[in-house]
């Protein structure tokens, strides 16, 4: 690495609309109970119909800038990590571009799913470090909502709408120390949205057959994202040359609490050490780890000199952690 690059502000929005287990119970088969016992979520945030990842992306994003005392002018680079684009072309990157005024960034999505915004967070270190760029904006948006078939009780239960916004620049001391992503495309079809892309375009049939909604085999997934979290935070923490012990803070994806704690349990992290919100805003794919890592911020969990390790999973399938020392 030719420089140290380091997140100089955050920012995070969420829709106001809270829609709890009790709401759910009286939509679907299902109890406060099962879904708490099972993923920890007790309730999430929903967007007004209408409203676009780059609505919620671009008030976060207009947050972390403020936090970073940066003018929307000097931002060099906008990384949007989504699985909700406002359209499947263009970017997300673009509209959120246009509503904060970036006019001189160059834009684009990273398509990750739930580790997006770790993915994210990656790319703009190359950029900074290799000195092609100073500032570069991540943002970590979702509106899944609309994604989810409200009738399949075994997904509707999980999701939320959110987003979380980094600025990454050059910073004297700390910074990132360390990434460690991989990818498995034969799982590819365990969590995905079968239609409207260039293999099954929408059609009355693909609407007819609800193949527009999220699909996924949570079962199966669950062993696969406790081994590929556990197995890549190991390396993150080890390609940063220290222990697991000098971590200070661990911001996890947020897709269910049993995989966190199972996860933590393999790295023989105590759980005090880790950020948990999926009580209150379910699993918001890319958002997650970018507002985790926002509220630990806020809520002094994270300070100057803190050793924080984020580590994500998702559709791809697709996994990444990162190691910081907060600068
Ligand atoms: N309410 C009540 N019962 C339910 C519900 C519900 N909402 N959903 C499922 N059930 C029932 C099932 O029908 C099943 O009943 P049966 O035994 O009579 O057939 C029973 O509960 C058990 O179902 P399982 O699917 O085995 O439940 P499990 O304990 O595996 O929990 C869950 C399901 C929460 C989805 C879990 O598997 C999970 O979290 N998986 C991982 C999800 C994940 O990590 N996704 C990746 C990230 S997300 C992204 O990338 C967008």
């Amino acid at each position: 690495m030719n420089k140290k690059v380091g997140v100089i502000g955050l920012g995070f929005h969420l829709p106001k609309k809270v829609l709890t287990n009790f709401d759910l119970e009286k939509m679907i088969d299902t109890s406060d109970e099962w879904i708490q016992t099972r993923t920890g979520i007790r309730e999430r945030r929903i967007a007004e119909p209408g409203t676009g990842a780059s609505d919620l992306g671009s008030e976060a994003a207009k947050k972390a800038l403020r936090d970073a005392k940066l003018k929307p002018e000097q931002i060099d680079l906008i990384i949007v990590a989504t699985l909700s684009p406002d359209m499947p072309f263009p970017s997300t990157a673009c509209f959120i571009q246009d509503k904060i005024g970036a006019g001189k960034a160059a834009c684009f999505d990273v398509s990750a799913a739930c580790a997006g915004f770790v993915y994210g967070l990656a790319v703009a270190q190359q950029f900074i470090a290799s000195g092609m760029y100073r500032y570069v904006l991540v943002v970590g948006a979702e509106v899944l909502s609309p994604l989810i078939d409200w009738k399949d009780r075994s997904t509707c239960v999980l999701f939320g709408d959110g987003a979380g916004a980094a600025v990454l620049g050059p910073v004297k001391k700390g910074g990132i120390l360390s990434f460690h992503m991989g990818s498995d495309g034969a799982c590819a079809e365990l969590l995905c949205m079968p239609g409207g892309g260039s293999r099954h375009p929408t059609s009355p049939e693909t609407v007819h057959q609800g193949m527009h909604f999220l699909k996924m085999k949570g079962n199966e997934i669950f062993k696969l994202a406790v081994r590929a979290m556990s197995g890549c935070a190991v390396q993150a923490i080890k390609k940063a040359k220290i222990s697991p012990d000098a971590i200070d803070c661990v911001i996890p994806h947020q897709a269910n609490l049993r995989i966190i704690q199972a996860t933590i349990e393999k790295l023989g992290v105590p759980m005090e050490k880790v950020y948990v919100n999926i009580d209150r805003y379910g699993n918001m794919s890319s958002a997650s780890s970018a507002i985790a890592l926002c509220e630990a911020v806020e809520e002094k969990k994270i300070r100057t000199g803190s050793k924080v390790l984020m580590v994500a999973f998702g559709s791809g399938l697709a996994w990444g952690a990162c190691v910081m020392e907060w600068a």
